[in-house]
């Protein structure tokens, strides 16, 4: 993020053109450039750097594309342009959407490479421009940062520091319950599952604004790294299980934008931070946990362990009565059967809301698919010897099967949403590098705007 901006208003001019309008454009230009374009074979799709027909040098970028209204359009721009400086030229609402574009594009994770390449900077010409750009950006990178960084930097204690240092620049209040604290404190769930680690587990609590705002609380998944526990997860399902603390990094970026903006909410962020250990002292298929909330839960699969961190902390979200109830997480595989790995499913027991987020989703280009909370299929976490089982008897609708789960841990007055997401970006698409990405944040951002805003 650093290097993407500059302040600054001398640059290279750069316009962004809808494909339609190549041909009037290009009869507006010199012979010279026509030329060029001819012996390049430009047609009017991508970019075009245009030549001073006496030096040389660039004195234009144009790039053309289909939808100049979309800035997932200008993911490739920092990438294509040579090293140097552009001003973009256009109205404001369309410098935002190239500005964010550009460095959602742009960004890479280097913290851990030694040389990092030099990089196209985008021209901003106002302090006030670039606070907001660099403000709606950071929500997303953070995601992306804490879900790429490794395992062994990133675990419960690192979660805590980083929320420790949101909470602290923008003036809001931390706490945490650590360890054998999550016992005498009944989370008996988060213990359980983040024990067996040396990484202690614990819960990790912000809050921000204005007490008598309405309340939003937002819960993320920590799973910092998730081995499957005793029901160990095979080769090639743990090699990204660093980003299982996803949901923690969705609700960390989100908090970032609510405080950033200064939402007019009041905001509290629940975090249950575990790593899924395999040791001498790990929670077993078998074992009955009692709950928070009192619900008793038999152990069916050690690696269904986010849905149990998920329930003390959803329990506990309760307690100052939210107006809405927002989690994030990185719950099911099935999730990703039924929608792919980058369309992110979203559960809500409010109508209202689910057609609110829907709509939000494609505000903001960031598109939300709602699932059912099919409560015929609630028999399937029945156990012989508790009151529920942490994991349905097949695996067929299991990201429904999971959101049941948690949907008994929440009070059916409290509007709420749960997000299964992946977390990652598989492939590479424009805007969209490889590795951790962020799923509705901007669509949840949107909407959460949208309810207490305007
Ligand atoms: N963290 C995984 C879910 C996951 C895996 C999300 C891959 C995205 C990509 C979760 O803890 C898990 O292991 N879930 C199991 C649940 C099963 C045991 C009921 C799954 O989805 O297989
Ligand atoms: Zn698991
Ligand atoms: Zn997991």
């Amino acid at each position: 993020m650093k290097n993407l901006y500059s302040l600054g208003n001398k640059g290279t001019p750069l316009f962004i053109l809808p494909n339609t309008e190549f041909k009037s454009w290009k009869t507006q230009q010199s012979d010279f450039i026509k030329a060029w374009l001819e012996s390049t074979s430009f047609n009017g799709n991508g970019l075009t750097l245009l030549p001073d027909d006496r030096t040389g040098k660039v004195f234009q970028a144009v790039y053309f594309v289909e939808d100049i209204t979309s800035y997932w359009q200008c993911g490739d721009l920092a990438s294509l342009l040579p090293e140097g400086k552009y001003l973009f030229q256009g109205d404001a609402q369309h410098r935002e959407l190239v500005a964010f574009g550009w460095a959602l594009g742009a960004y890479q994770f280097d913290s851990y490479k030694t040389n990092t390449q030099p990089k196209a900077k985008l021209i901003v010409e106002c302090q006030q421009e670039l606070k907001k750009y660099q403000d709606l950006v950071q929500g997303i990178i953070l995601v992306r940062d804490l879900v790429n960084t490794p395992a062994c930097d990133m675990m419960p204690q690192h979660l805590a520091e980083t929320m420790q240092d949101l909470a602290d620049s923008f003036n809001g209040e931390f706490s945490q319950w650590v360890g054998d604290e999550l016992l005498e404190q009944n989370y008996p769930t988060i213990h359980m599952v983040g024990r067996a680690s040396e990484h202690k587990p614990r819960l990790i609590d912000l809050s921000w604004g204005d007490e008598n705002a309405p309340k939003v609380t937002l819960v993320g998944k920590g799973v910092c790294f998730d081995s499957g526990g005793l029901d160990l997860k095979p080769g090639a399902g743990m090699r990204n299980m660093k980003k299982d603390m996803g949901g923690a990094a969705h609700v960390i970026g989100l908090a970032h934008l609510i405080m950033a903006f200064n939402l007019p909410v009041r905001l509290r962020v629940l975090v249950p931070a575990v790593e899924n250990a395999v040791s001498n002292n790990a929670f077993r298929p078998g074992d009955v946990i009692k709950t928070r909330k009192g619900i008793t839960v038999e152990i069916d699969n050690t690696d269904a362990e986010g849905r149990l961190v998920l329930c003390d902390a959803l329990c506990e979200a309760q307690n100052d009565s939210p107006d809405l109830l927002v989690d994030f997480a990185t719950l099911t595989g099935a999730c990703r059967v039924a929608l792919g790995t980058e369309l992110p499913g979203f559960f809500t027991n409010n109508d209202a809301v689910a057609a609110g987020l829907i709509q939000s989703g494609k505000n903001v280009d960031d598109h939300v698919w709602q699932l059912p909370l099919y409560a015929p299929y609630k028999d399937m976490l029945k156990s012989d010897v508790a009151d529920l089982s942490n994991c349905a008897v097949s695996g067929f609708g299991g990201a429904i099967t999971a959101a049941l789960y948690l949907q008994e841990f929440v009070e059916p007055q409290t509007p709420w949403i749960h997000f299964d997401v992946m977390a990652w970006n598989n492939r590479k698409l424009p805007g969209r590098p490889l590795g951790g990405e962020a799923f509705g944040v901007r669509a949840m951002f949107d909407y959460i705007q949208s309810r207490y805003v305007i």
